[in-house]
């Protein structure tokens, strides 16, 4: 029997995360010979409440462990995945201008971690999630694979270390290495901490929601499931050592979309509150995924809907959100928001 026949085993790392969890879910459903093993460390974003749903699906493994931990690591790859998709990482970038230290280790260390054992083991595919920030705030035009990196904050600069890290276990090794940067994402199970759960969460409560500086930093919005779908596509037609943008194309000001969710919700604007701003705050970022889109893959075209989706299940969802935010959300809320 071949591998292919007999289904691949993919290890998914940061798989109790945002887009992890969905990620999971989202193959689970669509390649029933396939296994997935989830290894996460659980960190404050990581929540098994996340993939309830498929705890109990037989080709579904959660392992606890730390992709910085070489045992740990390689232990998961004596079960021989053929595929690596790496999510795991500190992700916001706030905590990042705080506290940098987990960042580096994280998400360049457990990077290069995974990277070494997977150049000893072998794997089909490794794919490394980067980010749109690794190019810095673009202030015109949009950015493309070969576009400078110029990553301004501690977290984009260690996701920058990661994905260079990755493309030169490509280019040294041959490992079949794919990297991808993918725009700003939104949809279900979103840690309240990042824009949109948060101040739909807020508004839903009658609290403030604060946002920074002039609130004209622009973003570019990528549903959940449009991302992964983009990864199914690069995992069976990517080109090993390319890049590939993921952009959502829906530009939005932080002013314009606060309005949309507050409209969406029936609440008034007064709850927007201006706040100081975020230590160099980049101010712009935008793709250019043509090279993606070359391959057969295209965002989803209705913004509104998708953003509507989201809000719904963030309001059909409290006992998700509610434990989450009684939680560790309550004192990093205050110490980051208390002295803004
Ligand atoms: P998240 O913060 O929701 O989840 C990160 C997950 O990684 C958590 O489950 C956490 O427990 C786990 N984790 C953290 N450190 C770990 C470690 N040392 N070992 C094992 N697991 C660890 O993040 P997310 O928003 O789902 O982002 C996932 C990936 O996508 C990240 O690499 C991020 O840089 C990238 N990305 C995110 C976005 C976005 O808008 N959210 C956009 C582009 C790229
Ligand atoms: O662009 C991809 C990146 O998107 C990912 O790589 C990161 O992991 C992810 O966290 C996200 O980074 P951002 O900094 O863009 O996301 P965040 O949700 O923190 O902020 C989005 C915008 O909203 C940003 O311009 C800052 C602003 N903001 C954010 C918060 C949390 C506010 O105005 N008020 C807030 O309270």
């Amino acid at each position: 029997m071949t591998k292919k026949s007999r289904g691949r085993i993919l290890l998914v790392t940061g798989g109790a995360g945002f887009i992890g969890s969905n990620f999971i879910r989202y193959w689970l459903a669509r390649h029933p010979a396939d296994e997935i093993l989830n290894l996460d460390k659980l960190t404050y974003a990581g929540n098994l409440d996340n993939l309830k749903d498929v705890s109990s699906d037989r080709r579904y493994s959660f392992i606890r462990g730390d992709i910085a931990d070489r045992e740990a690591v390689e232990e998961v790859y004596r079960r021989k995945p053929d595929v690596v998709v790496n999510f795991a990482a500190e992700t916001h970038v706030d905590r990042s201008i705080g506290n940098p230290d987990d960042f580096i280790r994280t998400d360049v260390w457990g990077t290069y971690v995974l990277l070494e054992a997977a150049r000893t083991q072998g794997v089909e595919c490794f794919i490394q999630i980067s980010t749109d920030e690794v190019y810095g705030s673009v202030e015109e035009g949009c950015s493309r694979e070969d576009s400078p990196l110029l990553p301004r904050n501690p977290y984009s600069a260690s996701k920058a270390g990661a994905d260079r890290l990755a493309y030169s276990y490509h280019a040294t090794y041959r490992l079949p290495v794919i990297i991808t940067r993918a725009s700003n994402n939104f949809g279900p199970n979103q840690y309240p901490e990042k824009v949109i759960p948060l101040f739909v969460t807020n508004a839903l409560d009658d609290q403030p929601l604060p946002l920074y500086g002039d609130g004209l930093n622009v973003r570019d919005w990528l549903y959940v499931e449009d991302h992964c779908r983009a990864v199914e596509l690069l995992i069976d037609k990517g080109v090993p050592g390319e890049v590939y943008n993921i952009g959502g194309d829906n530009p939005l000001t932080n002013r314009e979309l606060t309005f949309r969710i507050l409209d969406y919700l029936g609440k008034p604007r007064e709850l927007i509150r201006h706040v100081r701003d975020r230590e160099g705050h980049d101010r712009r970022y935008a793709l250019d995924s043509g090279k993606l889109e070359a391959l057969g893959w295209s965002p989803g075209r209705d913004f509104e809907k998708q953003l509507h989706r989201t809000i719904d299940w963030y309001h059909d969802n409290r006992w998700w959100w509610e434990k989450i935010k009684s939680g560790e959300f309550k004192a990093y809320y205050r110490e980051q928001y208390g002295k803004r």
